[in-house]
């Protein structure tokens, strides 16, 4: 008979600090059992939740997931407003869970197009885990990479013409300071599943040094191995950031 060996987890200085996961394949695998999408939604909405409190676990520093992206308007009224149930529904069963976990929770995106009532859960859901020291949960919600560089500039032109700025104070130091992630180190990894192998407007900026890791599991099926097995790959990844090693 043979067992398989456990693996040693990986010492805490070849973790990444920072993962990102497009959380993608819910459709596929709702339609693969004949069941709505918005079934394959709650689903990886269950993953999300087991995936955050591992990654906690384990200490990763800061974890930002993309819920719902600027592009996702165009899906279905339907499914666009079964998606916003979804999240009114996590943030008010979760705001117990807020105040016991040690998670820093906050919305990258721009929100304003979103319902008063789950903008107030938000503010609600930031507030109260203001001051965790653990892991810091970042959700992309109405996020585009393109819509954040786009409100970069328009922020520093603003500067510019109100005269707080001048064109020679522009330089990639800055223009950090703008993005919604300022103060947060860039993604080290960024993990897709469900066999998709793009990058679809998810941390533009910030994901210029970043290692992906591609899977072909649906993000419903995934699990804290299929996380395992992606740090593992980061591990042996050989990163130079344009240099020479
Ligand atoms: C992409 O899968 C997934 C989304 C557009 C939504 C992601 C949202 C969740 C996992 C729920 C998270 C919820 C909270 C509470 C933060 P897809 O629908 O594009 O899948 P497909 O490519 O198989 O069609």
């Amino acid at each position: 008979m043979f067992f398989r060996r456990k693996q040693k987890p990986l010492p805490p200085d070849a973790l990444p600090a920072h993962i990102g996961i497009i959380m993608d394949g819910n459709g596929r695998w709702a339609e693969k059992r004949s069941l709505p999408r918005q079934v394959g939604h709650r689903y990886g909405a269950r993953t999300f939740r087991k995936i955050t409190k591992y990654c906690e676990k384990i200490g990763i520093k800061c974890l930002t997931v993309y819920a719902f992206s600027t592009e996702n308007w165009k899906r279905p009224q339907s499914e666009v407003d079964s998606l916003m149930a979804l999240l009114k529904e996590y943030l008010e069963e979760s705001l117990s869970d807020f105040k016991s976990e040690n998670i820093k929770t906050r919305f990258i995106g721009d929100i304003s197009p979103l319902s008063p009532e789950i903008r107030e859960l938000i503010k609600k859901a930031e507030e109260l885990t203001k001051d965790k020291t653990g892991l810091c949960l970042n959700i992309a919600l109405n996020y585009g990479g393109r819509e954040e560089l786009t409100r970069v500039a328009r922020s520093i032109a603003k500067e510019v013409a109100e005269g707080r700025l001048s064109p020679e104070d522009i330089g990639e130091e800055l223009l950090q300071k703008y993005l919604y992630t300022a103060g947060q180190p860039d993604p080290d990894l960024i993990i897709r599943p469900s066999g998709e192998y793009r990058t679809s407007n998810f941390l533009l900026w910030q994901s210029a040094y970043s290692e992906y890791v591609f899977t072909d599991v649906l993000w419903p099926d995934f699990k804290p191995a299929d996380l395992d097995k992606a740090l593992r790959e980061y591990a042996k990844r050989n990163r130079r950031f344009g240099g020479v090693k």
